[in-house]
C-alpha cells in the first residue's frame, strides 16, 4: 500500500536524518515505529502521510508516485491515510464531537449523514461522556483518544498514530492498543510510533527500528 525505496531525508543544508530506507507497509498490516527521540520516527510518518517530501528515493502511496502527485491529487489519497499526531492538534474551540466530525464536515458531506457515526466513534474510544467537552476539558488521554476518533472518521486504508500512548498511563495505554488491534482485524492498516517498550512487548508485531538514520525490520 505505501513502498519506500531508497528514501533519503535531509532538512534544509542538515546531514540526512534519515538514509536508504526501503520498506513497505502493506494492506491490513500492524506495525511498530520505533527507535530513540530524535531518531526520525516523526519524520518518516510525515512523509508517510505526505506531508513531508524525500530529498531522495521513491515512495509510492496507493500505486502513486509521490513526487508525480499534483496538489489536487493530493487530497484524495490523503483521506485515505488517518494520522494521530504527537501533539494531537486538535482545535479548541470545538468540542470532540466538532472535532471528530471535521474531516467529513471539510469534505462537504451533510450533519445527518454523519451524526450517528461519529457519536458511535466517539464512544467507541470510551468518550461517550465527553462528546460536548471542549479540548481545555478534557485530560491527556482524551484528547488522544479524541485524535484517534478524528483520524478514524473517514475511515482509512492506513492508521499512522504518533507516540499514541505517550500521555497516558499503563492501563489506558493497553486499551488504546486494544482499539488498535481491533481496527487492524476489521481491515486497517496501522502503524504505532513509540518508544514504550513495555507497549511493545505486548503484541507480536513487526517491528521497524530506527537508529542512525538507518532502519532495521524485524518481522
Ligand atoms: N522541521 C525540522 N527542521 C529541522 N530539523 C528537524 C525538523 N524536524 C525534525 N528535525 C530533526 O530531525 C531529527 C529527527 O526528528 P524527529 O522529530 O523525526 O524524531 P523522533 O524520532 O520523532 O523523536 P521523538 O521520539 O522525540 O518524537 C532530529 O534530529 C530533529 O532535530
Ligand atoms: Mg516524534
Amino acid at each position: 500500500m505505501i513502498r519506500f525505496e531508497n528514501v533519503g531525508l535531509r532538512y534544509d543544508m542538515g546531514p540526512e536524518v534519515l538514509r536508504d530506507l526501503t520498506f513497505e507497509i502493506r494492506r491490513q498490516s500492524f506495525q511498530f515505529l520505533t527507535g530513540p527521540s530524535g531518531a526520525g520516527k516523526t519524520s518518516l510518518l510525515r512523509m508517510l502521510f505526505l506531508a513531508l517530501r524525500p530529498t531522495r528515493g521513491l515512495i509510492t502511496v496507493l500505486g502513486r508516485d509521490v513526487a508525480t502527485l499534483s496538489r489536487k491529487d493530493l487530497p484524495s489519497i490523503r483521506r485515505r491515510i488517518g494520522v494521530v499526531f504527537q501533539d494531537f492538534r486538535l482545535l479548541d474551540h470545538m468540542t470532540t464531537y466538532e472535532n471528530v466530525a471535521l474531516p467529513l464536515r471539510v469534505r462537504g458531506k451533510e450533519e445527518r449523514e454523519y451524526r450517528q457515526d461519529v457519536v458511535d466513534l466517539i464512544k467507541w474510544v470510551g468518550l461517550g461522556e465527553r462528546l460536548n467537552a471542549l479540548p481545555i476539558v478534557l485530560s491527556g488521554g482524551e484528547k488522544q483518544r479524541a485524535a484517534i476518533a478524528r483520524a478514524l472518521i473517514d475511515q482509512p486504508d492506513v492508521l499512522l498514530a504518533d507516540e499514541p500512548t505517550g500521555n497516558v498511563d499503563a492501563p489506558l495505554a493497553r486499551r488504546l492498543l486494544r482499539l488498535f488491534l481491533e481496527l487492524n482485524r476489521s481491515g486497517t492498516a496501522v502503524v504505532i510510533a513509540t518508544h514504550d517498550l513495555g507497549l511493545m512487548e505486548q503484541v507480536d508485531a513487526r517491528r521497524l527500528v530506527l537508529a542512525d538514520g538507518r532502519l532495521e525490520i524485524y518481522d
